[in-house]
């Protein structure tokens, strides 16, 4: 396959308040979305595409040359949309005709290593049509009434936390975003609500989605334990 990976970068960030886009935010003297571009590098896609706010394309090309190094595969920046789903649809917008697979990664999840990226794209050479990677929810969680009492337990063993980048055949993710109405919080629920499976590999727990503060620390003391 023909592997292109779109990075979702075009959120606000109004949970993290980090004074610019959440990609642009300083991790260490890099940005997330420079952190986040290390390992969709080191996967070595066919083509590269960033959706970043609209007016940080500029931006966001020096940090993807700069990642790159002198790699000359192609990179594309276009401006996304107000929703998650409208910056993958923009993503997907300008994929090249070679590429049959796609995989979906938020700039969000800066320190996913390079190893969740091969497990994905080897499940997909495997023959899967759409793969996402997870990892064990540790907390008990319990279903909760709207009287805020609790109505179950849900069986843990039954539950997994999604992560990206999430793969899937170009085709497949097009027809559903073309056809599913309703708004999803991942592409994978978007395929799996057109009837596709979806099967999963392991996640890592360090790529955990920066989201608030806490987290932006978190990856901020993860990166000077251990400078990449
Ligand atoms: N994203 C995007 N376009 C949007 C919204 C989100 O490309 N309109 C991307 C974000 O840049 C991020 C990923 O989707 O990499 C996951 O979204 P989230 O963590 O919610 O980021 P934000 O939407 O930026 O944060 P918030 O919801 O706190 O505003
Ligand atoms: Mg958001």
């Amino acid at each position: 396959p023909h592997f292109a990976v779109v990075v979702v970068a075009a959120g606000s960030g109004t949970r993290l308040r980090g004074g610019a886009p959440k990609a642009f935010v300083a991790l260490d003297e890099r940005s997330i979305l420079h952190h986040a571009l290390r390992g969709v590098f080191m996967a070595r896609p066919a083509q590269v595409v960033v959706v970043v706010p609209a007016g940080h394309e500029a931006t966001a090309l020096d940090v993807a040359r700069d990642v790159a190094a002198g790699d000359t595969r192609p990179v594309d920046i276009v401006a996304g949309g107000t929703t998650r789903q409208e910056s993958v649809a923009a993503g997907l917008a300008v994929l090249r005709d070679d590429v049959d697979t796609v995989l979906i990664h938020d700039a969000a999840r800066a320190l996913t290593p390079a190893a969740v990226f091969e497990r994905v794209m080897a499940r997909i050479l495997a023959g899967a049509v759409a793969v996402i990677p997870t990892v064990p929810v540790v907390d008990t969680i319990k279903r909760v009434d709207v009287n805020g009492r609790v109505v179950a337990a849900v069986d843990r063993s039954e539950l997994a936390a999604a992560q990206t980048p999430q793969a899937f055949r170009v085709s497949v993710l097009r027809a559903a975003l073309n056809s599913v109405e309703a708004d999803h919080t991942d592409d994978a629920a978007l395929v799996a609500a057109a009837g596709h499976d979806v099967v999963v590999v392991d996640g890592d727990a360090v790529a955990f989605k920066i989201t608030t503060t806490p987290d932006l620390e978190r990856a901020r003391a993860l990166l000077a334990a251990a400078p990449l």
